[in-house]
């Protein structure tokens, strides 16, 4: 159980592409590539999102970009993720998996997912809220600034079927905009 909880966590900090290629757990078989990161959302001027992978070093990678967040959440925005895996990476070769963060209330999303791994892995390198506690609305209206945010893989199982995977973040609410944000990374096995 605690198993699952953490590799489904891992998979989340995945989608938000804070992806390494590292050695320091020997124990890792796989190693991955970042291959993109793209926000779409339905309207530009209430959020807008301008996200790239960049290297920081030899087989390592981060996430920069900036994100305007200008429209105000409620309770009754909703925010959900899932998971998809293709062994070519061709776009109509993905099928879902069993990982996803179930749909649920933004502000819930901020107690549990946001705050075990975004505000972990992005909290150092990037302007996003963090809090200690429960989340206090309003969510902040103003621009999202990340620079060169790596995701430490901590908690990922050390095989992994090789292949793409992809995951889809979606964020909704009456009289919203609608945006989905998709992080993209290929593993394969380590060579020795
Ligand atoms: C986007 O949101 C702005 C501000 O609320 C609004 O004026 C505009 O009509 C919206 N555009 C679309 C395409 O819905
Ligand atoms: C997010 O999901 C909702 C409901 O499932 C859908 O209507 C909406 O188009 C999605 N948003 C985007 C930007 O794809």
């Amino acid at each position: 159980m605690v198993q699952m909880v953490s590799l489904r966590y891992s998979f989340v900090s995945i989608s938000m592409g804070f992806l390494l290629i590292n050695g320091i757990r020997a124990a890792r078989r796989w190693e991955y590539e970042p291959i993109s990161v793209t926000g779409i959302s339905s309207n530009d001027s209430l959020i807008s999102f301008d996200t790239k992978i960049v290297r920081i070093s030899r087989g390592e990678f981060g996430v920069s970009g900036i994100v305007e967040w200008n429209y105000d959440t409620t309770d009754k925005t909703m925010m959900e993720a899932v998971v998809y895996r293709s062994s070519s990476g061709d776009e109509s070769d993905y099928k879902l998996l069993p990982f996803s963060v179930p749909k649920q209330s933004f502000y819930d999303y901020l107690n549990s997912y946001y705050k075990e791994v975004i505000m972990k892995n992005l909290g150092h390198c990037s302007n996003v809220p963090q809090f200690k506690g429960k989340f206090q609305p309003p969510w902040p209206k103003k621009t999202y600034i990340a620079e060169k945010c790596v995701f430490k893989a901590d908690g990922l199982p050390d095989i992994i079927l090789p292949g793409f995977y992809k995951i889809v973040f979606n964020c909704t609410g009456p009289n919203q905009p609608s945006w989905d944000f998709i992080g993209i990374a290929k593993i394969r096995n380590k060579m020795f």
